[in-house]
């Protein structure tokens, strides 16, 4: 019976060196110390041994429980902690190695020329007036002088946003350009004082729409930032030297510009501001076809129909306006042939912003 036990112990022993997770370990305690395992089965025998035996086989029978039970104990501790060395290992992270750089955020080229020309304007006081991109037909053209099927609606090619009928002959739709907010801005200042008027002099930036081919030159979506001053004792000879003065701030002190006459119906009189190509320095070159001259903005004195609408006393007030395309000063500015880029999201183009 001893030498059995001696057996039971070796084989015990032995086997449990080829253990080696938490499973195999559970097996082998099933197997070696559980209910049905051999050293169990000697103790159930004691009573089948003659008298004499039986104290010296149930002391050997202990004493081989005890020490498999503390192998066991040993065997399960040092699984514990190389399955934590095994986790650490692999998350392990090296706090000595150099950092991975962030990448930098950049602003749109719009969005970098817009900000210059908020900042040219602030620095003459004019203050940022938003106004909504959806419009109706009244403020977008109407109360800006366009009367309905006026010939001039021409040239801005019009989204609607709802089928017409829908309002009569004020249907909504969407800018075709930010002087809609000349009529806005006005009514609210206007609304403040209706007797006496503050003076206004604020630019209104933002999405405009047009129906429009998209070719290179134009996109049917494109920012304005129009600009509008109202005061009493505005002439044009403060619109012309407004003007020249921002253009030489965002074109380069050198940069001479010219008004030619034009027409919109929202001011009297129009003109257009051209700056001398700076390409070519007003020589002619393909960029300005020849001309020496660059087109940037429209312009005029506000138009006094346009004024009264506003709830601004013609008799009294005078101003300003004038409107620009902050994509094409930036096509201008980084030689940008191609409008389409603005609004093609292709990281090869802004990345160089
Ligand atoms: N709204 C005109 C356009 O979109 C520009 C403009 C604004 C002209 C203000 C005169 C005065 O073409």
């Amino acid at each position: 019976m001893l030498a059995k036990l001696d057996t039971i112990e070796q084989e015990a022993l032995t086997s449990l060196g080829s253990v080696e997770d938490e499973e195999s370990l559970e097996r082998w305690r099933v197997k070696h110390l559980g209910r049905s395992s051999p050293l169990m089965g000697t103790f159930d025998q004691l009573g089948t041994l003659a008298k004499g035996e039986r104290p010296t086989v149930g002391r050997r029978a202990n004493e081989i429980k005890k020490v498999l039970e503390t192998a066991y104990q040993e065997n399960s501790e040092t699984l514990r902690t190389t399955a934590i060395q095994r986790s650490l290992q692999a998350e392990s992270l090296d706090v000595t190695l150099p950092g991975r750089t962030a990448l930098h955020g950049r602003l749109h080229p719009t969005t970098q020329t817009m900000r210059t020309i908020y900042a040219i304007f602030a620095d003459m006081g004019f203050q940022i007036y938003l106004s909504r991109e959806v419009e109706t037909d009244e403020y977008n053209f109407q109360l800006l002088n366009f009367p309905p099927h006026h010939p001039a609606r021409e040239m801005q090619d019009t989204f609607f946003v709802e089928s017409e009928g829908d309002r009569g002959d004020n249907p909504l739709l969407l800018r075709t350009h930010t002087s809609p907010g000349q009529i806005h801005a006005m009514r609210e200042f206007a609304a403040a004082n209706p007797e006496n008027p503050p003076p206004v002099r604020i630019i209104l930036p933002g999405m405009c729409y047009r129906y429009e081919q998209i070719t290179a030159r134009a996109e049917m979506q494109f920012n304005q930032v129009e600009g509008l001053a109202v005061g009493s004792d505005i002439t044009f000879g403060d619109l012309k030297g407004t003007l020249s003065d921002f253009a030489r701030r965002l074109f380069g002190q050198q940069v001479r510009s010219r008004f030619r006459a034009s027409h919109f119906p929202f001011t009297e009189p129009s003109a257009e501001m051209d700056i001398e190509c700076f390409v070519c320095g007003g020589s002619g070159c393909s960029v300005c076809k020849r001309s020496g001259w660059l087109e940037i903005l429209g312009c005029g004195m506000v138009h006094p129909v346009v004024l009264q609408n506003g709830g601004y006393d013609p008799q009294r007030y005078t101003g300003f306006a004038f409107g620009m395309g902050p994509e094409r000063s930036t096509m201008l500015r980084h030689r940008i042939d191609d409008i389409r880029y603005f609004f093609g999201n292709d990281l090869r183009f802004l990345e160089q912003f």
